[in-house]
């Protein structure tokens, strides 16, 4: 049996839907991870009963401290690898349990790969019982180091098979998969959504992410590190747009026949990223080049035409006001003070 964080009223058979029939039920795996969190509190201030399913590997218990004080949210340590805790019931369910920063993922990948496959198998069995709506995080990752650009939902994507980043990118993709087969053979409701590099407060600075690298980085006086010539490309969405995109998307009146890429159009090469950081920080660091790694994308951009049109969806954060924010949250977590920005944000 998984520990409880905090006791959930668990007795096999019985129902939890609450001592409020009315209210809906979620339940978000990955639920102490940086996006998660984010939605678990997004989903309480709409009125859900939220349980979030973590086993902690990435996700941080502080991360919950704010929520655990809400009666009308639970959290049980469980890794999604493993069958899930009997009883559990739902209307909707959020997958967003996998490590997501290349360091993390490539701990060990075989996990990782399981996390993705064996984890959504158990959620989707979960919401087949339960009848339930059932959400994935998938990623940008599956196009891969794309030829094509910006990167549409039809693109299928260049992905290695075979190299360090295949466990987490062949696992989503995978993963994809399964969701699109239980559609089509359970009649399953599922929302897939392609998130592009997403960044705000409650990453973890050690997280190996290129914005909290930097801005870890900037605010200890470390020079940046920036890999290749730094003239790859990214977008960089705030987690605040992205979770106003997913619930978007899971309460969309039908069901997408496809995955939905959610990002920031805007596109920025990782020097000008470095460069507006270390304005934002007021920092003296300087910039260092180290070697690409394996399978590095060339570039990133999302095309949102089809969340633009369909779920009325699209970033309202600029960058500036974004890193603006993070750098706030970042000298907080590090310093416990405020910074004198460099610059105002826009
Ligand atoms: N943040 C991004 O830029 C981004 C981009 C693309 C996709 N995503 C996807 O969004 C999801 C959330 O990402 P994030 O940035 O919040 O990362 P994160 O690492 O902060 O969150 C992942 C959470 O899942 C938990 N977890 C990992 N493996 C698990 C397992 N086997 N069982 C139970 N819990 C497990 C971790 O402990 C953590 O709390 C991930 O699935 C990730 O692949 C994120």
């Amino acid at each position: 049996m998984s520990k409880l964080i905090k006791v959930l009223k668990l007795e096999s058979g019985s129902s939890q839907r609450g001592a409020n029939q009315n209210r809906s039920r979620a339940l978000v795996a990955g639920g102490a991870g940086f996006l998660g969190s984010h939605l678990c509190e997004r989903l309480l201030r709409d009125g859900y009963d939220v349980v979030a399913l973590d086993n902690f590997h990435t996700g941080k218990r502080y991360n919950l401290n704010a929520l655990l004080r809400n009666p009308r949210f639970t959290c049980i340590e469980h890794d999604i690898v493993n069958a899930l805790p009997l009883g559990l019931q739902f209307d909707e369910i959020y997958n967003l349990a996998c490590p997501a920063s290349p360091p993390h993922y490539q701990e060990d990948p075989i996990h990782t790969f399981k996390t993705s496959v064996l984890g959504s198998l158990n959620l989707l069995e979960l919401a087949r019982q339960n009848n339930a709506k059932i959400f994935q995080a998938s990623t940008s990752e599956v196009y891969g180091d794309p030829f094509v650009h910006p990167q549409p939902e039809s693109y299928f994507g260049n992905v290695n098979t075979h190299g360090p980043r295949s466990c987490y990118d062949e696992g989503k993709r995978s993963a994809e998969t399964l969701f699109f087969d239980y559609s089509r053979t359970y009649g399953l409701d599922i929302r897939v959504a392609r998130i592009f590099n997403t960044y705000g407060r409650r990453m973890q600075p050690d997280d190996g992410r290129v914005v909290s690298n930097f801005i870890v980085q900037a605010l200890r006086g470390q020079d940046l590190t920036v890999y290749g010539s730094g003239m790859q490309t990214r977008s960089f969405c705030y987690a605040d747009d992205l979770i106003e995109g997913f619930v978007r998307l899971m309460n969309a009146p039908s069901a997408p026949a496809h995955p939905v890429n959610l990002g920031n159009p805007g596109e920025f090469t990782i020097m000008e990223l470095a460069t507006l950081v270390i304005s934002y920080t007021n920092s003296r660091s300087k910039i260092v080049h180290r070697p690409l790694p394996v399978d590095d994308p060339r570039q990133r951009k999302p095309d949102i035409s089809f969340a633009r049109a369909n779920l009325g969806w699209e970033p309202k954060i600029s960058l500036s006001q974004g890193l603006a924010q993070t750098v706030d949250y970042f000298d907080t977590l590090l310093y416990g003070s405020k910074l004198v920005k460099g610059a105002a944000a826009s």
